[in-house]
């Protein structure tokens, strides 16, 4: 539960060009139970959708809002295989640092994990196992990442959102509700695992304390900010695909529907050398260095075809 009494109490969002940088932080640890026994030996994070590891696809979604500056969590044991894979994060001119969560304590823990990396600046919080994809999409993330007071969550309408965090509201998008997976949900709008918060949310997030089911529940915090009146809602349309990969039937949804679009355009999703170009984090000669390591194969021909094409 939030004790807002600590809290100092604050006004309604505001948004506004921002021109300080905005932190990221990707949960990467947990314990992936529900696709056991493939991740035993390896992080779900890591594991292919389609052609890339999962954490690509967050990793992209953070750099199409902007974002530099960005934490991995990951768990102790797994901490090696995410450094092999994304570096420090130079060779796509962006930064990356680690920390670790030795237990999976929930969503909380990676905003006092990563307490003195967000300082006094907004930050971008995802969970590593999403993926956002569609028309319009670079656009969402870079509005809201221009948040300077409260928080912001996206939410997708589903089918059945039982498993879900689901929000209800009214019509002007002012939150009214958030239950975590609700027998009987008030509304088919999902509350997605990306959230933008300004940098008050540490001093929130140190007032959570355990669910019944033992972890610091994100929800919480963003009740706080939804009875301070302070929680933007951001409804993602028709027009955008969301996934959350937490089960083998999610996964290879997800897998199949990032093939079908890469194969129907030639066009890739989540590719981070070419997001990283595109919004001009590294040039043209950076981007013909990154090839070399995929000389004969069809991700270094998409490279490449990119890099002789100049398309920014
Ligand atoms: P979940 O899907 O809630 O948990 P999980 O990945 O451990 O899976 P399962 O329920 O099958 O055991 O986590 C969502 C994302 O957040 C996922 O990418 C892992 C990450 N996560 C952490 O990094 N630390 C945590 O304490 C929790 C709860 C999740």
């Amino acid at each position: 539960m939030v004790i807002p009494c600590k809290m100092e109490a604050k006004g309604v969002s505001i948004f506004l060009t921002w021109g300080g940088s905005v932190k990221g932080i990707i949960l990467a640890g947990g314990l992936g139970s529900r696709l056991y026994p493939l991740n035993m030996v390896v992080s779900k994070q890591l594991l292919p959708v389609y052609n890339k590891p999962l954490i690509y696809y967050p990793l992209t979604t953070l750099m199409l809002a902007g974002v530099h500056d960005i934490l991995i969590i990951t768990t102790p044991q797994d901490q090696p295989l995410f450094q092999r894979l994304l570096k420090d994060g130079s060779q796509w001119g962006i930064q990356l640092s680690y920390a670790t969560q030795s237990h999976p304590g929930g969503t909380v823990e990676a905003i006092l994990i990563g307490a003195s990396f967000i300082g006094d600046q907004p930050v971008a919080l995802i969970l590593g196992d999403n993926i956002f994809y569609g028309e319009g999409m670079p656009g969402i993330l870079k509005e809201s990442s221009r948040l300077i007071t409260g928080g912001l969550i996206l939410a997708y309408y589903v089918k059945d959102p039982r498993q879900y965090g689901v929000v209800t509201f009214d019509s002007n998008e002012q939150v009214l509700d958030i239950e975590e997976k609700p027998e009987r949900p008030r509304s088919n709008w999902a509350m997605t695992g990306l959230f933008f918060y300004a940098s008050d949310v540490v001093e929130i997030a140190k007032e959570v304390r355990p669910s019944p089911r033992g972890e610091l529940e994100i929800t919480d915090v963003n009740k706080y900010y939804m009875q301070q009146r302070a929680l933007k809602l951001r409804l993602l349309g028709r027009g955008n695909a969301w996934f959350d990969t937490g089960t083998h039937e999610s996964m290879l949804e997800a897998a199949n529907y990032v093939a079908t679009v890469e194969r129907r355009q030639g066009l890739m999703i989540a590719c981070p050398e070419e997001i990283a170009y595109v919004m001009g984090y590294i040039d043209a000669a950076q981007l013909e260095k990154l090839i070399v390591s995929y000389r004969k194969n069809a991700y270094g021909d998409y490279l490449h075809r990119l890099h002789a094409s100049g398309r920014r």
